[in-house]
């Protein structure tokens, strides 16, 4: 298996009123070439900042990102040169919560398809191109000549998609995709994002603050909390056998598809706390129905539990070892 995202020691800061507001704080992991890697965490654990950092979008604080050949931040020539800017763009495409903020209202959608097939540099203008992601989207060829506010959330949805894939990109980061949209479409959008994967070639990382909206999705969870990594693992192994007490927590706060199934464990209380002033020990500290008094004075290291499973939480290390 390839990699094709490699994440080292990455952090973003923000200075927030004379402090440091530690947005996503020393994260290392790699994503495999077409995989699907969800992150989950609530509001405010740093999944979008983590996103944007791997999108280049914004400038880490510290750490590195290397996709393929680039690394980033990418030196001062890499970034002067509109070939390799261009290449990834392409390469690398995103799918966020909101589509409509990312379509011009005064422009139809045809057009704006068509803009972004001409800046690709597609054969025929990509209207082969376009018409085939509007049949896999399930969308009629007729929305082409209509505008984003004529339209609703999963059909905007569907474009967005529709407009990520236009340059056949490697990757494709979803950011909160479907969690804007009504319930009853929501099946709709994971159904076209999940068989992306395979249809298309490509990976895909993942980012929801709900587990279950994950689940049938992705190959691979990270759990995030305050902009560090919990825990991280295979999904079947996630689900079937969480360790880190905030993954048990997040997973026992879903939505019950049963009135009647029992609430095993104590429900996720109180706020995240802000990510200025992160405590000495273990992050989820404050919130953690099972720590000790170690876990508020020393931040726990990533224990593996399996080779592809690693659990950052002390009562672990007793369980598995130090290996
Ligand atoms: N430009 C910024 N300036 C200052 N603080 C920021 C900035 N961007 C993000 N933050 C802070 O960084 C933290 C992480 O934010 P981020 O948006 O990455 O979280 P998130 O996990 O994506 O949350 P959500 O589920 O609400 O989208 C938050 O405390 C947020 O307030
Ligand atoms: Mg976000």
């Amino acid at each position: 298996m390839g990699i094709i995202f490699s994440v080292k020691k990455l952090a973003k800061y923000f200075p927030v009123g004379g402090k440091t507001l530690k947005a996503v704080d020393c994260l290392t992991f790699e994503i495999y070439e077409r995989e699907v890697y969800g992150v989950v965490g609530e509001s405010g654990s740093g999944k979008s900042t983590l996103g944007r950092c791997m999108l280049n979008l914004v400038e880490p604080t510290a750490g590195e990102v290397i996709f393929g050949d680039e690394i980033m931040p990418m030196s001062e020539l890499a970034r002067k040169s509109p070939a390799r800017m261009k290449s990834l763009r392409r390469d690398m495409q995103v799918v966020f919560q909101n589509p409509n903020s990312s379509f011009n209202p005064k422009m139809t959608i045809g057009r704006a398809l068509y803009n972004a097939a001409s800046f690709f540099g597609l054969k025929g203008g990509g209207r082969d191109r376009i018409h085939e992601l509007l049949d896999y989207v399930n969308l009629d060829r007729s929305v082409l000549s209509r505008y984003s506010n004529a339209l609703s959330g999963g059909e905007m949805q569907r474009l967005a998609i529709v407009r990520a894939l236009i340059p056949s990109p490697r990757f494709v980061m979803a950011d909160e995709p479907v969690s804007a949209l009504d319930v009853s479409v929501q099946a709709q959008i994971l159904n076209i994002l999940g068989e992306m994967k395979n249809r298309f070639g490509l990976t895909m990382m993942f980012i929801s603050h709900e587990l279950t909206v994950v689940e049938h999705i992705c190959d691979r969870i990270m759990v995030m909390y305050l902009g560090a990594m919990m825990e991280l693992g295979p999904v079947e192994e996630l689900f079937g056998n969480p360790l880190h007490p905030y993954t048990r927590a997040l997973l026992d706060s879903r939505p019950k598809t049963s009135p009647d199934e029992k609430k095993t464990r104590e429900m996720l209380e109180g706020e995240i706390p802000g990510a200025v002033d992160i405590p000495a020990g273990c992050r989820f500290f404050s919130r953690c129905p099972d720590a000790v008094r170690e876990c508020g004075e020393i931040p726990p290291e990533l224990y593996k539990v399996t080779d592809f499973h690693f659990v950052a939480c002390h009562l672990v290390r007793d369980t598995v070892g130090n290996n």
